[in-house]
């Protein structure tokens, strides 16, 4: 087993980078961390990738990197998807040398419409974020001769208890089913929704590390697969988690919402709707939009590490959300009116 002495994490306070470093230092990897705000661990290095020059401190080379640096909005603007997911890759790769294990995070989405990386068209994307990443991907195997990818799809939180160290990005949904901007889903009731525990990436990062750095270029695609819960599954895990807290917290339930395909959404109810919705209303179902495409995903992601059962995960990340974004979770919607 080869144990790096000198590794670095960025976006050590992300919600996958602060459980890497946990599980890292765990199992006794000495650990350097960086992102562009402070944090309250040792051996912590505040740095705007890719805007500024690296610290002193952080010269390479290291003998593992592990890069988890992204900015996973999908609605940013493509130059600005492009500053956020390849100029922090840059900014690490240039601490790499030949020897140092790279490990970059990435995906599942990232083959976007066309089922691979290989296309730098940005149609061939469902968003800018899948295409940033894509071209992330293509800078790893174009700069190095043997580094680490790994994919994953939705991350939730730990598996004891679904703590997250931050929450973003999946969290406005529960969040928009509590006030109301969620008038319907919009989803194909039979697709598959993949999602993740971060302490599943964090121990199969570890896994890497301890195993040394691989020959070539090594994909690894963690999941469910085939066997990721179906939309109405997971649409009722999320009810029953945020019915469940409101329960226990006095608040009165929500009910269940009605589900609509894309191609009906999108051809009949937005466009005849969007003439009577208010400026506020408008908002709320276009960024609703960017998500369509994750809800109606039926062809399950061809996995190389299936992850346990992620119900529960699912189930305990929401009533954690509930938890700590309570006046969030006590919203009670309001009947959409034109
Ligand atoms: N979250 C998901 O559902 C999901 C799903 C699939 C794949 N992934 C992938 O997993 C990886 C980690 O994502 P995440 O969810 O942990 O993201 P996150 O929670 O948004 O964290 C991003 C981290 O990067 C830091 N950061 C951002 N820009 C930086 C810059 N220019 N210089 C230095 N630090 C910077 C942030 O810290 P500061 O804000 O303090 O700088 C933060 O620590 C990414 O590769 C992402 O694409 C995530």
């Amino acid at each position: 087993m080869t144990v790096p002495t000198r590794t670095l994490v960025t976006g050590a306070t992300g919600v996958v980078g602060s459980a890497v470093i946990r599980a890292l230092r765990a199992a006794g990897h000495p650990t350097h961390t960086v992102s562009r705000g402070s944090n309250d661990g040792t051996d912590h290095h505040v740095w705007h990738m890719g805007a500024e020059e690296p610290p002193a401190a952080l010269r390479g080379p290291w003998d593992a990197i592990v890069h988890c640096v992204a900015d996973t909005r999908f609605n940013l603007p493509d130059t600005e998807a492009e500053d956020a997911n390849i100029l922090p890759l840059r900014a690490a790769l240039s601490l790499a040398g030949p020897d140092t294990h790279f490990v970059h995070l990435s995906s599942s989405f990232v083959t976007g419409l066309e089922g691979d990386i290989t296309s730098p068209s940005r149609d061939a994307y469902r968003n800018s974020y899948e295409w940033s990443k894509a071209a992330a991907e293509r800078l790893v195997h174009a700069e190095r001769d043997n580094a680490d990818i790994v994919r994953f799809p939705i991350v939730m939180g730990a598996r004891a208890d679904g703590n997250l160290d931050r929450y973003s990005g999946f969290f406005w949904l529960p969040a928009a089913m509590c006030n109301g901007a969620v008038p319907a889903l919009v989803a194909e009731e039979k697709g598959l929704m993949d999602v993740i525990s971060t302490d599943d990436i964090a121990a199969h990062v570890t896994q890497l590390l301890n195993s040394g750095a691989p020959s070539g270029h090594r994909l690894s695609i963690l999941g469910r697969g085939d066997a990721a819960q179906r939309v109405t599954d997971f649409f009722d895990t999320i009810l029953k988690a945020l019915n469940d807290w409101r329960a226990e917290n006095g608040v009165a339930p929500l009910d269940p919402l009605p589900y609509v395909t894309p191609e009906q959404w999108n051809r009949f109810y937005l466009p005849f709707s969007e003439q009577y919705l208010d400026r506020v209303q408008l908002l709320k179902v276009t960024a609703f939009r960017a998500y369509q495409g994750y809800l109606s995903v039926t062809h399950p992601f061809d996995v190389t590490v299936r992850v346990p059962e992620t119900r529960d995960v699912l189930y305990w990340s929401v009533r954690r959300w509930a938890e700590t974004h309570e006046s969030s979770a006590r919203r009670v919607p309001r009947p959409w009116r034109a």
